[in-house]
C-alpha cells in the first residue's frame, strides 16, 4: 500500500503528520484528509484535459464529501461542482463557490430547490424528468429568467468495476429512457422552450469503474441517439457530460487506471464521433467524486474490547462503525487498515473489526492481519474519504465525528465533532407536545 509512511516511533504518518498525535488532539473516531492529495487528484483530470487542448469542466461530485472547506479547496483547484440537493447547494453557496460553475442534479428536484437554483443563477440544471421541465418552465416564466440545462438520458449502459451491462432499456429512476421515445420527446420539448436553454446531454453509467470501455460505449450511444433523433439538424450540443464513476483502490482487488487514461479515452472517442457525425466537438464535462477524495481520507478509531472465540474468530471493537462508514454494511465494501501506533510490527494476529452499533452487520473489516492488539491502540482505515462522512448517520444516537484537514505540516478541524446536545437538539419533550 503506497499510502503507508511511518516515523521513528513506528506511527503512521498521513499528509506529513503523526496520526497518533491527531487521535490524541482531536479524539476518535476521526476523519483525516490530506489536502495535497485532494489537489493532486483534481489536477490529474484538469491537467490532462489541458494537455490535450480540450475545453472541459471537471465538476466535483460533492455527494462524496461535502463541507464548506472541502468545496473551497475544489474552488481553488478550478473545479466546477455537482450538487444533488438543496443541502448540497446551500453548502456550496456558504462556501462562496462560483455560482456559474454549479450544476444541479436530482431525480425529484423540489420547487424550493429549483427556485434556489434560479435565484442564485447557478450554471446549469441537469434535467431528469417531465415534471421538472414543467416546474422549471413555470418558475422561469414567473421570474422572467433563463437557465442553461443538460438533459439526462439513460443510455442503457450500466458499468461497475470491471463489468458493464448493456441493457436495451435501462431500469433506472434517473433520467429519460431512450427506447420508449421519452428522451426524444423531452428533447423536443426542451428545444421549444424560450426560457430553458438546452446546452447538451448528460449520462452517468455507474461508480467505481476500472475500464474505459463503458464510457466509450456511452459516448457512442449518445452520438447515435442524436443522429437517430435528427436533433443534430436543429441542435449542436455544446456540452457532453459523461458523469462520474472513476474507480479507486481500496484493496488489492481493485486495479484502477491512472485518472488521465479516462480523460484521454473520452477525448479520443468524442473527437471520433463528432467527426463521424459531422457535429461540432462539444465541451466535455465529467463529475468525479470518489476519485477526488476517496484515497485522500482515512479514519482513525480507538480499539476497545476484544472477543476471542476459539477456533472461530476474533472480534476487535472500535469506537465507531456503520455510523461513520456504512459502506461495508451496505455494499460489502472492503478496506485496508493498520494499527497506527505499531504499523510495521509483525502481523501475528487475525481479527475482524467491529463497530459499536447494536447491529450484527456493523462490521468494518473481516479477518484482518494485525499485530497483537490491545485496548487503546489506534486503528487507521484507508481510503475512507468518499461516502464516509457524507453518509454518516445518528443511529444509536452517535454524534458524527470531526473532520481534520492536514496540509503543509498543519492540521486543523474543518468540521467540529458533534455533541449529544447537537444530536438531541430538535427533540421536543412530551410536555411540549402535550401543551
Ligand atoms: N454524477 C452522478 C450523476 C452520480 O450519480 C454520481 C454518483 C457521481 C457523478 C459521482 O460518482 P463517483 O465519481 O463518486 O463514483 N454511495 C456509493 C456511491 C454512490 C454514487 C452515486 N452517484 C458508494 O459509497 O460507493
Amino acid at each position: 500500500n503506497e499510502q503507508i509512511k511511518t516515523n521513528e516511533k513506528d506511527h503512521l504518518i498521513f499528509g506529513g503528520i503523526d496520526t497518533i498525535d491527531l487521535a490524541k488532539k482531536y479524539g476518535t473516531p476521526l476523519y483525516v484528509y490530506d489536502v495535497n492529495r485532494i489537489r493532486a487528484n483534481a489536477r490529474s483530470f484538469v491537467n490532462q484535459f489541458e494537455k490535450l487542448g480540450v475545453k472541459a469542466q471537471v465538476a466535483y461530485a460533492s455527494k462524496a464529501f461535502s463541507s464548506v472547506a472541502m468545496l473551497q479547496v475544489a474552488k481553488q483547484e478550478g473545479l466546477s461542482l455537482d450538487v444533488v440537493s438543496q443541502g448540497e447547494l446551500y453548502t456550496a453557496l456558504k462556501a462562496d463557490f462560483p455560482v456559474g460553475k454549479i450544476h444541479l442534479h436530482g431525480n425529484n428536484k423540489s420547487h424550493a430547490e429549483l427556485k434556489m437554483a434560479i435565484e442564485n443563477k447557478i450554471g446549469c440544471i441537469v434535467i431528469d424528468n417531465f415534471h421538472e421541465i414543467e416546474l422549471l418552465d413555470q418558475l422561469l416564466n414567473e421570474s422572467n429568467q433563463k437557465m442553461d440545462v443538460l438533459i439526462r438520458v439513460t443510455p442503457g449502459i450500466e458499468a461497475h468495476t470491471h463489468d458493464y451491462i448493456l441493457t436495451g432499456n435501462e431500469d433506472s429512476k434517473f433520467g429519460f429512457d431512450i427506447n420508449s421515445g421519452q428522451a426524444e420527446e423531452a428533447f423536443k420539448r426542451l428545444l421549444k422552450s424560450d426560457q430553458i436553454q438546452l446546452k447538451g446531454l448528460h449520462c452517468h453509467i455507474g461508480s467505481q469503474i476500472f475500464e474505459t470501455e463503458g464510457f466509450v460505449l456511452a459516448v457512442k450511444r449518445l452520438f447515435k441517439l442524436m443522429n437517430d433523433w435528427k436533433i443534430n439538424d436543429q441542435f449542436d450540443p455544446a456540452v457532453l457530460n459523461v458523469g462520474g464513476g472513476f474507480g479507486i483502490r481500496y484493496t488489492d482487488e481493485d486495479q484502477p487506471l491512472p485518472l488521465e487514461d479516462y480523460v484521454t479515452a473520452l477525448v479520443e472517442e468524442i473527437k471520433a464521433q463528432a467527426n463521424a457525425y459531422q457535429m461540432e466537438f462539444p465541451e466535455i464535462w465529467i463529475e468525479p467524486g470518489r476519485a477526488i477524495v476517496g484515497n485522500a481520507g482515512i479514519t482513525l478509531y480507538e480499539v476497545g474490547s476484544k472477543k476471542e472465540i476459539p477456533n472461530v474468530r476474533n472480534y476487535i471493537s472500535v469506537d465507531g462503525g456503520m455510523t461513520d462508514n456504512i459502506r461495508p454494511a451496505l455494499y460489502d465494501a472492503k478496506y485496508e487498515a493498520v494499527i497506527a501506533n505499531k504499523v510495521t510490527a509483525p502481523k501475528t494476529y487475525e481479527g475482524s473489526i467491529a463497530g459499536k452499533c447494536c447491529e450484527s452487520g456493523d462490521m468494518l473489516i473481516w479477518d484482518l492481519r494485525l499485530p497483537e492488539v490491545v485496548a487503546g491502540d489506534i486503528l487507521a482505515v484507508f481510503s475512507t474519504g468518499a461516502y464516509g462522512y457524507s453518509m454518516a448517520s445518528h443511529y444509536n444516537r452517535f454524534a458524527k465525528p470531526a473532520v481534520v484537514f492536514v496540509e503543509d505540516g498543519k492540521d486543523k478541524l474543518v468540521v467540529e465533532r458533534e455533541t449529544y446536545q447537537d444530536v438531541s437538539r430538535y427533540d421536543l419533550s412530551y410536555e411540549q407536545w402535550r401543551n
